[in-house]
C-alpha cells in the first residue's frame, strides 16, 4: 500500500496512524480530517501541505465530493464496528 489506511479517516488528526512513515510536513500540519479539510487536500495536496509525499490533485469538485462521501460513509460504518477496510494509494481508481 502506497499511502496510509483511510479507514475511519474522517474525524482523525492528520498523520496520526502509528507506524506509518508520514512526512514531517503532514505531521506538523495540525489538520483534523473533515469534509472541508479533505476537499482542500484532494484539490491539491502539495499546495495544501507543502512537502507532503502525496502527489495528488483532483480538479473536479463533484469527484472530490463523491470521494469524501465515500470516506465519510466508510468511517461511519466502522464506528458501528462492522469490518470494512478502506485502503488507498495503489491507484486513484481503488476508491469507488
Ligand atoms: C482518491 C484518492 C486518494 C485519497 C482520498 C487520499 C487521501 C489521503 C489522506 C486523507 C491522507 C492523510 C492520511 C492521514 O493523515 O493519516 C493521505 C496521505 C497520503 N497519501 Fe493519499 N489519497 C489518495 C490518493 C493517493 C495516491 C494515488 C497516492 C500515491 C500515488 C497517495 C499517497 C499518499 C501518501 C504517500 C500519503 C502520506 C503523505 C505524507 O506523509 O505527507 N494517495 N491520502
Amino acid at each position: 500500500m502506497v499511502g496510509p489506511s483511510l479507514a475511519s479517516i474522517v474525524g482523525r488528526k492528520a498523520a496520526s496512524l502509528p507506524g506509518y512513515p508520514y512526512s514531517a510536513a503532514l505531521r506538523g500540519s495540525g489538520i483534523i480530517w473533515d469534509a472541508p479539510s479533505l476537499d482542500k487536500w484532494l484539490a491539491g495536496a502539495e499546495q495544501d501541505v507543502p512537502g507532503t509525499l502525496m502527489p495528488v490533485s483532483i480538479e473536479d469538485t463533484r469527484t472530490r465530493a463523491d470521494i469524501i462521501a465515500y470516506l465519510q460513509s466508510s468511517s461511519a460504518v466502522l464506528d458501528k464496528n462492522v469490518a470494512l477496510t478502506a485502503s488507498h494509494g495503489n491507484a486513484v481508481s481503488s476508491v469507488p
